[in-house]
């Protein structure tokens, strides 16, 4: 009989269950490599959210991205709590929906009293169309048109200006239209480095994000003067994938500093803004803190502070994406051609690969996989996992650890809730796969697979060249 503890976890993909790893209520979902749900069912299956990962396969198809939804909301869950349990006024977490933006994952976070991030107007569509309240969206982003500028005025959303352009660009709009004052907030440059990938960082001075620190005095000034403008936050973000706490309790003292002086000139900001960034467990190797020790190190932080300043206490926001979804989904791909290499290497190819998991091309990112259909069997194999896409880089993972595998065995890759499907491509004209939601037994599509149809939806052909290949 089969049993659902193995005698070597070690050895075994078991090691990556919650289970092994430490108790889920004692540890944070960033700090798991699988779902908080994540158990071996008797058939030596994954099982993630109660539903069998090799049954979903047979039933949505492969690739898939599995979402459990009780891993999101625990995070969510988390993150709310440790704000208020740390931070003595007012506070509010945001949702960065840039890690995934889909009607149903704003729709979850906001059910969880999650506020929203937004970088365009289509992510800004997205919330609005999962039903958040628009003063519960923050519009993001250094370059927004002066479409985008004028849909998130209308849309009633706070809008974080990120440089003069736009500055001057919505004062002209704000002066030209009566409308009731936009409510912005303003991105600066906090000029903090953090230990990450140079792609991913931020907060140092040399960064197309923000305003340059040292105009501070301009900005303000000129906020100040504009009627129809009503700056009620400042906000900075330093990076992403951050383990350090250091940087954001630097980022505490500059945001204060600079509160300070927005009082110099008389705008009314309440609303203080520290980004996101804590990092996930991608591999074992990795060892981010818990969501409860990022926000308490930042709740008391700032209070601290506003304390020494003796200033009122500004509403909190912290605005993570990747701490709060990445470890919540798993992508599950199907085996197909293994290519051995005598004497050099194994490639294992999967049905997906930079398509649907840009990541690894992208950051040289690591990631851990397992084979759901064997998970008890000892990972005696190193192999090359590769995708099928006509590109020699396109590997998810290099040197994996996994037991012996063959053509329909089903693999899946951990810790991909976050920049996956919201980086997804369609290269080689590749229908992105389909996203359930898991929970309790129960899967619900959330993201239809994409048809061939789907791909030609926007393709035009020139009468000109109908019938022209002879
Ligand atoms: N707020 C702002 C203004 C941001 O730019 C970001 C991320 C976040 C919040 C959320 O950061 P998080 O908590 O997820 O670290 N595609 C890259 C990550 C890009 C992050 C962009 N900004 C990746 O796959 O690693």
């Amino acid at each position: 009989m089969l049993s659902t503890r193995p005698v070597a976890a070690e050895n075994s993909a078991h090691q990556y269950l919650p289970e092994t790893i430490g108790a889920s209520e004692s540890r944070s979902p960033n700090q798991q490599l699988l779902p908080i749900t994540a158990k071996v069912n008797s058939q030596d299956h994954l099982e993630i959210g109660g539903c069998d990962v090799t049954t979903l396969i047979e039933r949505f198809g492969s690739p898939l991205y599995i979402l459990d939804e009780e891993t999101l909301r625990t995070a969510c869950r988390q993150y709310r709590d440790a704000f208020s349990r740390y931070y003595p006024g007012e506070s509010q977490v945001v949702y960065a929906s840039k890690a995934w933006s889909c009607l149903a994952v704003c729709a979850i976070a906001n059910s969880e009293g999650l506020g929203i991030d937004v970088v365009s107007g289509g992510e800004l569509h997205t919330a609005v169309g999962a039903g958040v309240r628009p003063d519960k969206i923050y519009f993001h982003g250094n370059n927004k048109s002066r479409a985008e500028l004028n849909l998130a005025i209308e849309t009633g959303c706070i809008i974080v200006v990120d440089n003069w352009l736009e500055l001057h660009t919505l004062a002209e709009i704000t002066q030209t239209a009566s409308f009731m004052p936009v409510q912005i907030m303003l991105r600066l440059t906090p000029g903090i480095e953090c230990h990450t990938h140079e792609y991913i960082r931020t907060g140092h001075l040399d960064s197309k994000f923000g305003f340059d620190p040292d105009g501070v005095d301009e900005v303000f000034n000129f906020v100040s003067k504009q009627s129809f403008i009503s700056c009620i936050g400042i906000h900075a973000h330093i990076g992403s994938q951050i383990f350090e706490l250091q940087p954001h309790q630097d980022l505490a003292k500059v945001l204060v500093q600079w509160l300070v002086k927005a009082g110099e000139y008389k705008l009314p900001v309440t609303e203080l803004n520290v980004g996101g960034g804590l990092g996930i467990r991608y591999t074992e190797s990795d060892d981010p803190p818990s969501i409860e020790s990022w926000a308490k190190v930042i709740c008391e932080a700032i209070a601290g502070e506003c304390q020494a300043q003796q200033l009122p206490l500004p509403k909190l926001l912290c605005e993570p994406g990747r701490s709060l979804i990445g470890t919540a989904c798993i992508t599950a791909y199907t085996v197909g051609n293994q290519k051995v290499i005598p004497g050099i290497r194994t490639y294992l190819a999967v049905d997906g690969g930079m398509s649907d998991n840009p990541r690894p091309i992208t950051y040289q990112s690591l990631y851990r996989a397992a084979i759901a259909n064997r998970m008890g069997s000892p990972m005696t194999e190193t192999v090359t996992v590769a995708g099928k896409h006509c590109e020699s880089g396109d590997i998810l993972i290099k040197n994996a650890q996994l037991p012996p595998a063959e053509p329909g065995d089903v693999l899946v890759v951990m810790s991909t809730g976050a920049y996956n499907y919201s980086m997804a491509s369609n290269y080689n004209r590749l229908p992105r796969p389909a996203a359930v939601l898991v929970r309790e037994g129960e899967a619900n599509v959330i993201l239809q697979r994409e048809t061939y149809q789907d791909l030609l939806r926007q393709d035009r052909l020139p009468e000109r060249l109908i019938g022209f290949a002879k």
